[in-house]
């Protein structure tokens, strides 16, 4: 394995890496002084997608690794394309875990999500009708302008939330890692203008710019993704240390130019012989490759008819075997076989 890797796809934790990463190139460089932010822990997306007893096996190529580290390196987004199933969003949250830099962001893209989703959301509705049971409150019974439910409609930082990439972009010391998931799903319009915030690392609150001159103003507490409180000051959001950005695709349509330009492409493939030991133990314990070598060889050899089936079948197949294999008016392999069989059908040939 290369020595300059950062990221090494060990499966096992590697929590002080991250210090090991050189300052960016001059061009990605953010010199932004740091917020105060904890980043929480991971949260049980990732130990759902990573499997409960991760054992420490190398669960991708040097090719692959070679990408990831580039992406880290030059502080680029890494767009990842791959059939389903193998692995693209789990990527986001391998890097989390083993560089310990907290809950992966997520952000899954559909046709009518826009920039802004991902940037903050402002409640003005809600502003609203804080300020008209503020102005109804009879004066006595609590101070000042708080509303029945105790908010203050002046206090305009509860109405706003940063989405997952405005999270991202908080000025904190160590690299968020950001999923923007199944981007070819998108509007024609969003990787377009996803651009400019990837290549600026930062964006502007307009609700906050208006009012940054008015005093108490100036640095406003707005809540995150995470649901913890952070200052924005002169309502700007300045990223320090660039976020580490994986954008999936399942090649559903092309990217323009410019935005292929500012991301360090990778082709990921369905994991094969090592990789896939790595992921079945990794759900099911170790020596549970062995165990059940039988059903893995199915699902290896049905693939020699070049249809797609996705890892998840295999994982499905093998959890299920387990179970149905305990009926004992049958013989417990052709049981396995019959299961594997069932779960097993290629995604491109539709239903039996
Ligand atoms: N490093 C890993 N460790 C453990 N399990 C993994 C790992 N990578 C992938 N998997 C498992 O493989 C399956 C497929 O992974 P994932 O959902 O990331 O694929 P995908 O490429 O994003 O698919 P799609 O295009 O359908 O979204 C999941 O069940 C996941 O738990
Ligand atoms: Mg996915």
């Amino acid at each position: 394995m290369s020595e300059w890797f950062i990221y090494r796809g060990t499966g096992g934790p590697d929590p002080d890496k991250i210090d090991d990463l050189p300052d960016p190139p001059p061009w990605r460089h953010f010199d932004v002084p740091a917020v105060p932010y904890e980043v929480p822990p991971l949260d049980s997306s990732s130990s759902r997608r990573l499997g409960a007893r991760r054992v420490p096996l190398p669960v991708q190529d040097d090719d692959t690794l070679e990408l990831i580290n580039a992406a880290l390196y030059l502080r680029r987004p890494l767009l990842v394309t791959g059939p389903p199933g193998a692995g693209k969003s789990t990527l986001a949250h391998s890097i989390a875990y083993e560089l310990a830099l907290g809950r992966v962001l997520e952000w899954p893209i559909v046709s009518r999500s826009e920039l802004k989703d991902g940037l903050y959301t402002y409640d003005a509705i809600g502003r609203l009708q804080d300020a008209q049971l503020d102005r109804a409150h009879v004066p006595g019974e609590t101070d000042g302008d708080t509303s029945a439910h105790g908010t203050r409609s002046s206090d305009i930082g509860r109405y706003l939330k940063l989405g997952p990439l405005g999270t991202a972009l908080i000025a904190a010391e160590r690299p968020r890692v950001l999923l923007i998931d199944e981007l070819d799903k998108s509007d024609i319009d969003l990787p377009n203008d996803l651009l400019n915030v990837l290549e600026e690392g930062r964006f502007g609150i307009p609700e906050l710019e208006r009012i940054a001159d008015r005093p108490g103003f100036e640095t406003v507490e707005i809540l995150t993704d995470d649901g913890r409180r952070v200052p924005v000051t002169n309502g700007q959001v300045r990223c320090r240390a660039f976020p580490f950005v994986v954008m999936t695709s399942n090649r559903e349509r092309e990217f323009p130019a410019p935005l292929l330009r500012r991301c360090i492409p990778l082709d990921l493939e369905a994991p094969r012989d090592q990789r896939l030991a790595a992921l079945v133990q990794a759900h099911f314990g170790a020596g549970s490759y062995e165990d059940n070598h039988d059903i893995v060889d199915q699902f290896t050899e049905a693939e020699t008819d070049g249809a797609l089936r996705p890892t998840d079948q295999l994982l499905n197949a093998i959890f299920l075997a387990q179970h149905a294999a305990r009926d004992a008016s049958r013989d417990p392999a052709a049981q396995r076989a019959d299961i594997a069989q069932l779960l097993m059908q290629p995604l491109d040939r539709g239903p039996r």
